[in-house]
């Protein structure tokens, strides 16, 4: 569904991202793994647009989307939640997540598009019972709920998560994992999830690469990623 040829990313002259390709299939979901500043956050604006590369493609559905811009491509189905879940802090959530929809493309209609929002509500029940609260005053995982909820509003075909579980305690991460897990199960869609908690992105993905310094350098299946694997990249 989405695949990476040989791109080349760059900031002014730093070389970030060097010749990454893989392709995540239908269906599937791919953790990204690999240390701080090794380029995880570069490769997901990459793919949603937001960095071009300077060599190298990016492929979605089968079409080259390379050039195209963000706009485009949330109009093709691709949803990106940032690190840090960007709300907006000042927005209630009903009005964050009225923004999400509109963004999103989808065609609005007359009301608030209560059943979108409300298969949204079945997945993330909180949110709901805070619709009328400033999106800044929520807790960090409910903020997290609330960025994650607005991405699905839009029915994406490719969910970009960069680390959904950053600070955030065990019992919401659980929370995020039940959601993403079922939305996987109902839906033929993808997922590209930059994740450095092993036993999340272990449940949730299939597929798994490492990078280091903007190259990849160890893929395969989840099944078989062990701590031991992981630390050897991931522990300076
Ligand atoms: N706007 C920018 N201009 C110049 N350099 C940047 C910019 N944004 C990021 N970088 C640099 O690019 C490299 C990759 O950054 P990136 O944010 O992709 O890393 P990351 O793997 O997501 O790290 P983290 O785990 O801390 O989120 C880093 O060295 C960073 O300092
Ligand atoms: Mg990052």
């Amino acid at each position: 569904m989405i695949q990476l040829d040989n791109v080349n990313v760059y900031y002014g002259e730093s070389h970030i991202l060097r010749n990454v390709s893989f392709e995540i299939p239908e269906g599937q979901a791919l953790c990204l793994m690999g240390r701080n500043g090794v380029g995880k956050t570069t490769l997901l604006k990459t793919i949603m647009g937001l960095l071009s590369p300077r060599t190298g493609r990016v492929s979605f559905g089968g079409q080259d989307i390379t050039r195209e811009t963000p706009e485009r491509r949330v109009d093709r189905g691709i949803a990106y939640v940032p690190q840090g879940r960007e709300i907006f802090p000042y927005l209630t959530v009903e009005e964050n997540l009225r923004l999400g929809y509109e963004s999103s493309g989808s065609p609005w209609r007359a009301g608030l598009g209560r059943s979108v929002f409300e298969e949204v509500f079945e997945l993330f029940p909180k949110l709901p019972q805070v619709l009328g609260r400033a999106g800044g005053v929520l807790s960090g995982g409910e903020q997290q709920q609330l960025a994650i909820g607005r991405a699905l509003l839009g029915k994406p075909r490719l969910l970009l998560l960069d680390e959904p579980t950053e600070g955030i305690q065990p019992s919401i991460v659980m929370e995020i994992q039940r959601v993403i897990q079922s939305f996987k199960n109902q839906r033929r869609f993808a997922i590209l999830l930059v994740e450095q908690y092993m036993e999340f992105a272990a449940t949730l993905a299939d597929t798994y690469i490492i990078m280091s310094k903007g190259s990849i350098v160890s893929a395969g299946q989840t099944s078989e990623l062990s701590e031991e694997h992981v630390k050897q990249y991931l522990i300076v």
